[in-house]
């Protein structure tokens, strides 16, 4: 199996295979991505000679050609929304079958223009059982209304079409395009978290993705066009140095808590050329890095405020992505969202193989990907379902999930 996350700083490919309870990790691929800005394709041959120096990467290591790949997208060319639909089951009433399921499922797609777009997932939420709500599977009750609400996931036809043309001039064959969020999600939220209501924030390079989970699926995803990257421009306008060393700066000091830092402490920085070094207060460096985050986690409250999902969760918010292993960020989360916050990695218990390594939260949405190529292909009939150029039961995803760890 392989998983390709397309990230707006890195490209990452994993390849990894069911290992009793666990996936094993056989090879590990990076390369630097080149040609997306804000998580959309820009330059087509470009984005391919990354994908494939990432992918070849791996395959080096494993020595395993994956006979699957899932690869992961976001961005702003990715939208979504709520819908609504039903079946009608006649007026003395009937069972519900599998069948009434699928075309309520599919009835909600009507309730929306999807002029140029093309459907990635579409995952129910609940259904409503005449006027019985939050039901998870009403196969074989008895009703004469069938309703459900569902989370639809769609990109831009163009968006979509550039994404895929990478991969195939990268010479890899994609069997599914995945939401970011939603493999990130795989890889780091406990069923418990869905249930009672989670956000997962992923702050990666040049996004931030942001998906709500509540009663076990997905109620809301939104990406925000901010991301680490951003932190680093800041810095290196405000340090008047170059990008590479406004990195080097952010990731060894840089803290979300500009405040934590003593008054006195400075740090050296080359200047533009990367010759001479200029001594700068440390405390200094962390407020423009504070600055950015604030406003990262304005415009997250925004969203979850407008989505009016914001008051369901109870679970709390997860970061992961690369730039939360930012020092502070999980402190200053809490403080600014009022919510428990905690950092969220791929399990080290799930995995075998290059554990050390994938255990990070800049692979969360690569492992999570790899996940769910494990899980389709292990059963195959019900999870290829998952998306909706076919069908979708996301939540078989999860209980096969919980299936398979107690294997
Ligand atoms: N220790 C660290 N402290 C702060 N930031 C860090 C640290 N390590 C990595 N980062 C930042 O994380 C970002 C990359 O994260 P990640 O790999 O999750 O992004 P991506 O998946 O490529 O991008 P995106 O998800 O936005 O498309 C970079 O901006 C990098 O500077
Ligand atoms: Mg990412």
């Amino acid at each position: 199996m392989g998983a390709v996350d397309v990230g707006t700083s890195k490209i990452c490919t994993l390849i990894g295979r069911k290992h009793g309870t666990t996936i094993e990790i056989l090879g590990i691929g990076l390369s630097g991505s080149s040609g997306i800005r804000k998580g959309r394709i820009i330059d087509i041959g470009k984005v391919a000679r990354a994908l494939r120096d990432s992918f070849f990467a791996a395959l080096e290591v494993a020595q395993v050609l994956p006979n699957v790949v899932y690869a992961g997208i976001a961005g702003d060319g990715v939208t979504s929304c709520n819908l609504e639909g039903e079946v009608f089951l006649g007026k003395g009433g009937r069972e519900i079958t599998e069948k009434d399921t699928e075309n309520a499922i599919e009835s909600t797609k009507t309730k929306v223009d999807l002029k140029s777009q093309r459907i990635l997932h579409l995952l129910p939420q609940e259904f409503i059982v005449d006027e019985q709500k939050g039901i998870a599977d009403p196969v074989g009750m008895v009703a004469t209304q069938l309703r459900v609400r569902t989370h639809l996931v769609a990109a831009q036809e163009n968006y979509l079409h550039n994404f895929v043309k990478s991969f195939q001039q990268a010479g890899i064959d994609v069997a599914r395009v995945v939401f970011q969020p939603l493999a990130s999600a795989l890889a780091v939220l406990s069923p418990t978290e869905k249930e009672i209501g989670v956000a997962l924030v992923d702050i990666g390079g040049g996004t931030t993705d942001v998906a709500v989970f509540y009663g076990g699926s997905m109620r809301f995803s939104k990406v925000i066009p901010v991301g680490g990257e951003h932190i680093t421009h800041d810095l290196a306008v405000g340090l008047r140095t170059s990008l590479d060393e406004a990195e080097r700066v952010k990731v060894n000091y840089g803290c979300a808590f500009s405040r934590h830092i003593p008054e006195d402490e400075v740090i050296e920085v080359r200047d533009h050329g990367g010759n001479a070094l200029q001594t700068v207060r440390r405390g200094y460096a962390c407020e423009i890095i504070e600055a950015r985050i604030r406003e990262i986690f304005k415009l997250l409250a925004q969203e979850l405020r407008a989505s009016g999902w914001g008051r369901f969760l109870r679970g709390g918010v997860v970061l992961t992505g690369g730039t939360a292993l930012l020092d502070g960020i999980v402190e200053f989360a809490s403080s600014f969202l009022k919510v428990p916050v905690r950092l969220g990695y791929p399990e080290s218990t799930g995995y075998t193989g290059m554990v050390q390594t994938v255990a990070n939260p800049m692979f969360s949405t690569a492992c999570g990907l790899l996940q769910l190529a494990v899980l389709e292909a292990t059963s195959k009939k019900r999870l290829s379902l998952f998306d909706s150029f076919q069908r979708t039961r996301l939540w078989f995803v999860e209980r096969l999930k919980d299936y398979f760890m107690i294997e």
